[in-house]
């Protein structure tokens, strides 16, 4: 394939969305629209990504700084005035560029990179001055319609502009173009002659062919990869698409899913063989699961590595590295920086933050541990805490190997207690304690008369 660059129009403001964020910032399964489409294009080498903003460009500008994207420059289109008013705001970035110019929406996420170079290579072939990327759709309605003649591209109409036999194709305008350079004098020519008095980049069909250069079509046999997000039923609908295909995939994969409705995967997941998902699952982006682990009712899962073996019943796990064998839950929140070696086991309504805790050891009922070492082969009592925050700082605790954490034992941090230790039931340990020590911190009791009125 040679060189290209490619235009993506960002400007519109997504009416049907209804909405104070602009259209392509909306999220499709954990990343914004518009990072969709760049994806896709970027795959593919481009020497240029001119992205054209307009309706509160700040805000796609802002998540844009954010991320690097390589070789993207910014363009700003001050007035809606249409498509083709939009791809204009590019010339002063690929007036003199010799390549071919791919040019698509930023609210088509499901683009393949696949296609997009099969529509570059076409213009190539063809000698095309503009190959349209066009979809034969069940349901046509909203969409530009390939008016053909004689087999031929003759021209597109708009939905709005269209007769009732041109109402009736169904070979419709994926909005996703590749032109050469005479794209600039073709855009030039372009008048809002229709009924939303708009400059359409559709017009350049027609004035391409009226410049007597050839304009051809290529068809997708996947209409859902074109399907334009205009308002929040279709990024629903793209969603429910992303997490079929995904599903499918973990099916051929081995992996087990009781009820598939029921359930939602962020495409980027990466999970093992032999694993079951039960209903009510929900994995979010940046998850890998290993083999055969369960994932049980109501789990929420982020950002969060879980190796082979592990069941997960119950709970909400965010930012976490998660040995094998590992049992969570039910009712447990594993929170950013938890780290679960082998076997370990974090139970009933217990809480970890920022802490690793060796193999074997288990923290099994309605605990806190945060900002936390413990050691392995050791056994938290229920109702522990770790008093890890003074009001200003937060400090940490250390719990050695093999040692035994009675029930309702608070640590005030910083306090370290050694290996082989064991903390008597209600203490309040404020002072460490060394290695094989036995510490009661705790009132003693008294016995007095009770006396009765
Ligand atoms: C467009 C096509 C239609 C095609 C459909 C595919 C035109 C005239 N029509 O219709 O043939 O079937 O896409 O989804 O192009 N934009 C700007 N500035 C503007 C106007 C639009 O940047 O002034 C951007 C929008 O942000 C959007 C894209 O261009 O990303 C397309 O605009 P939109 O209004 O969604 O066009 P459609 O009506 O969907
Ligand atoms: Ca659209």
């Amino acid at each position: 394939m040679k060189n290209f660059s490619a235009v993506i129009l960002a400007a519109g403001v997504g009416t049907r969305m209804k909405s104070s964020l602009p259209k392509v910032m909306h999220n499709l399964s954990g990343k914004p629209l518009i990072k969709w489409v760049i994806d896709s294009v970027s795959s593919l080498k481009p020497d240029n990504i001119v992205l054209v903003l307009g309706y509160e460009a700040d805000k796609v500008e802002e998540y844009l700084s954010e991320i690097s994207v390589k070789n993207l420059k910014i363009v700003y289109q001050k007035e809606q005035l249409g498509s083709a008013h939009a791809v204009m705001q590019a010339e002063k970035v690929l007036k003199n560029y010799n390549g071919n110019i791919l040019v698509l929406s930023g609210d088509v996420p499901l683009i393949n990179a696949k296609t997009l170079s099969a529509l570059i290579k076409n213009n190539d072939k063809t000698a095309s001055s503009l190959t349209v990327l066009a979809a034969e759709v069940a349901n046509p309605f909203g969409y530009g319609r390939i008016v053909k003649k004689d087999g031929f591209l003759e021209r597109i109409v708009e939905e709005k502009d269209a007769n009732i036999s041109e109402k009736r194709i169904n070979l419709i305008n994926s909005g996703i173009y590749c032109f050469d350079k005479n794209l600039w004098k073709a855009l030039s020519k372009v008048k809002p002659n229709n009924s939303k008095k708009e400059y359409y980049i559709t017009d350049t069909v027609a004035i391409l062919k009226s410049m007597s250069k050839s304009v051809s079509l290529t068809v997708t046999k996947d209409e859902n990869e074109v399907k334009g997000i205009n308002n929040r039923l279709e990024l629903s609908q793209a969603e429910a698409l992303l997490k079929d295909r995904k599903i499918k995939r973990l099916f051929e994969s081995g992996v087990s899913i009781i009820d598939a409705d029921k359930v939602y995967i962020s495409y980027d997941a990466k999970i093992g063989q032999d694993t079951i998902i039960y209903p009510g699952v929900f994995i979010d982006t940046s998850v890998v699961v290993g083999k055969g682990c369960v994932l049980k009712g109501s789990s929420y899962i982020t950002d969060a590595k879980i190796d082979d073996g592990s069941i997960i019943s119950y709970s909400y796990i965010n930012g976490a590295v998660i040995g094998k064998n590992v049992k969570i839950g039910p009712f447990s929140h594993i929170r950013p920086g938890s780290v679960l070696k082998d076997n370990v086991k974090v139970g009933n309504f217990s809480e970890t933050k920022k802490v690793v805790i060796a193999k074997n050891s288990k923290v099994n009922h309605l605990s806190y541990i945060g900002d936390a070492e413990v050691g392995e082969d050791v056994n938290i009592g229920a109702g522990t805490i770790t008093c890890n925050y003074d009001g200003i700082n937060k400090h940490k605790t250390v719990i050695g190997s093999n040692s035994f954490v009675g029930s309702n034992v608070n640590f005030i941090a910083p306090v370290k207690v050694g290996n082989n230790a064991l903390i008597a039931a209600g203490s309040t340990v404020t002072r460490d304690v060394p290695a094989g020590k036995l510490a009661i911190a705790r009132a003693r009791q008294e016995l007095k008369r009770r006396i009765i009125k």
